[in-house]
């Protein structure tokens, strides 16, 4: 079993570079199925997640190829045979349910089962199906699949209850081969939804509004091929510059659109920590002092939820007491009990989370127990006293590709090790 191990105390100095959006390339890869030419894609995160969504595409019959050298991946979608994805698969990761509106929408067809809830929520997929069948799709579940079939879907005007990412991602790629116009009102905003759009543009779709809260999509018939580059990591972006912040240090974070984490920036700043935006690039630069801020998650534009524990992190060493309302998952406080382990002052009520901060935290066995929850463990440890053990770190390892190496690269003393 590996784990990290983090000595904290180092002040962290120098520049390193954010990769790919995991949450892009998910999306986008699950997108592929909907066209029978080739997409390539370069710079491709090689993330378990990344792995997982592949091994979808190859059990339904897509030809994929992924280097690891180059970080290249093509995907060829021409000889699909299964309209059925693998149930263990989908098991491992929530994301695989994005092939649900592609399959539907090019095939007619598809049953998957039923993604399970996981740490941070029940995390439903009722605003998906709305969709789905809003635009004319026949939908069953029982025995904990999906089963969804449609003669061509038709546009429709959709609106959500609630601006879900992965319903506006579903809902948006099926819409791209229904016959006429469909509406996404209430549409999720996140960066990751106009990269997503802009691959479909590219492979022939034609989707506008894409990054408001109304999406149009006009069904096309034929598509093409493409060559697709994405979007930074907002979120990799925003744990390396509170590493800077927490730390003291003073850190170059490279390949970050300053746009996508406006509110990360704002938060920080507010907390005291001086943020210089360059062209894609941003220093981060604290003297390590932070004043204490209160933290709402919500809806893109709003701030992440995706971010809410490296913040926690970072203000549970804040001279004062802040409060992180989470709006967007019922459960997304599970870390608190680990940094309680630490010496964090902490106490949880309902979706409200008051941190006392204190200028002393202290190494401990902690468990990752979601992959953002993880990496805010790291932070916390990188300024904790004495040593920090973080096992489960396979949550980490879906989301960020060599953190423990890019994190020593800026002065960490940070190393995975065997036990
Ligand atoms: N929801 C419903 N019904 C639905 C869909 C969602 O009630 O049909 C609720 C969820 O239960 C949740 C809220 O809506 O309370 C938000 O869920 P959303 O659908 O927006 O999230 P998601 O698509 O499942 C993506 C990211 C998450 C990120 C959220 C919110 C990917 C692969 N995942 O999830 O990323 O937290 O949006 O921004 O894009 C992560 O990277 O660590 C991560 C969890």
């Amino acid at each position: 079993m590996n784990k990290i191990l983090v000595k904290g105390g180092n002040t962290l100095k120098g520049k390193i570079k954010v990769g790919a959006a995991k949450n892009s390339v998910l999306p986008i890869i699950a997108a592929t199925l909907l066209s029978d030419k080739k997409c390539t894609f370069t710079d491709v995160p090689l993330l378990n997640d990344v792995y997982v969504i592949t091994d979808v595409l190859k059990s339904l019959g897509a030809d994929v190829n992924i280097d690891p050298a180059t970080c290249k991946l093509e995907i060829c979608c021409n000889n699909i045979l299964s309209l059925e994805p693998s149930p263990d698969l989908v098991g491992k990761m929530r994301a695989s349910f994005l092939v649900m509106g592609p399959l539907l929408a090019r095939y007619g067809r598809v049953r998957i089962s039923l993604p399970g809830g996981c740490n941070i929520g029940t995390r439903p997929i009722d605003l998906h199906l709305k969709g789905l069948s809003t635009l004319g799709a026949e939908i069953e579940t029982g025995y904990g699949f999906v089963e969804a079939k449609c003669t061509r879907l038709r546009g429709a005007n959709v609106y959500l209850d609630f601006p879900s990412v992965g319903a506006t991602e579903n809902i948006m790629v099926a819409a791209c081969l229904a016959e006429g116009e469909t509406i996404i009102q209430n549409a999720a905003e996140e960066p990751e939804i106009v990269d997503l759009a802009n691959f479909l543009n590219s492979i022939g779709c034609k989707v506008t509004g894409a990054g408001s809260d109304s999406i149009k999509i006009e069904g096309v018939e034929s598509l093409n091929e493409t060559n697709h580059i994405f979007i930074p990591d907002r979120i990799e972006a925003g744990t390396f510059m509170v590493a800077s912040a927490i730390t003291g240090g003073d850190v170059v974070v490279e390949n970050v659109v300053p746009d996508h984490i406006r509110p990360v920036i704002a938060k920080l700043q507010e907390a005291g920590v001086q943020v210089l935006e360059g062209h894609n690039k941003v220093r981060v630069i604290s003297n390590g002092v932070i004043s204490p801020v209160d933290i709402k998650t919500l809806p893109y534009p709003g701030f992440p939820t995706d971010m809410q524990s490296q913040l926690m992190a970072l203000m549970s060493i804040a001279n004062g007491t802040s409060i992180f309302t989470e709006t967007v998952f019922e459960n997304r406080f599970m870390h608190v009990n680990e940094f309680r382990r630490m010496g964090a002052d902490i106490k949880i009520d309902g979706r409200l989370s008051i941190v006392k901060g204190s200028s002393v935290l202290t190494g401990a066995d902690v468990k990752a127990t979601d992959l953002r929850a993880g990496a805010a463990l790291i932070l916390a440890g990188l300024f904790a006293k004495g040593e920090t053990t973080i096992s489960d770190i396979y949550h980490i390892e879906r989301g960020y590709v060599d953190i423990v190496g890019k994190l020593q690269g800026i002065g960490a003393n940070i190393e995975k090790i065997k036990v």
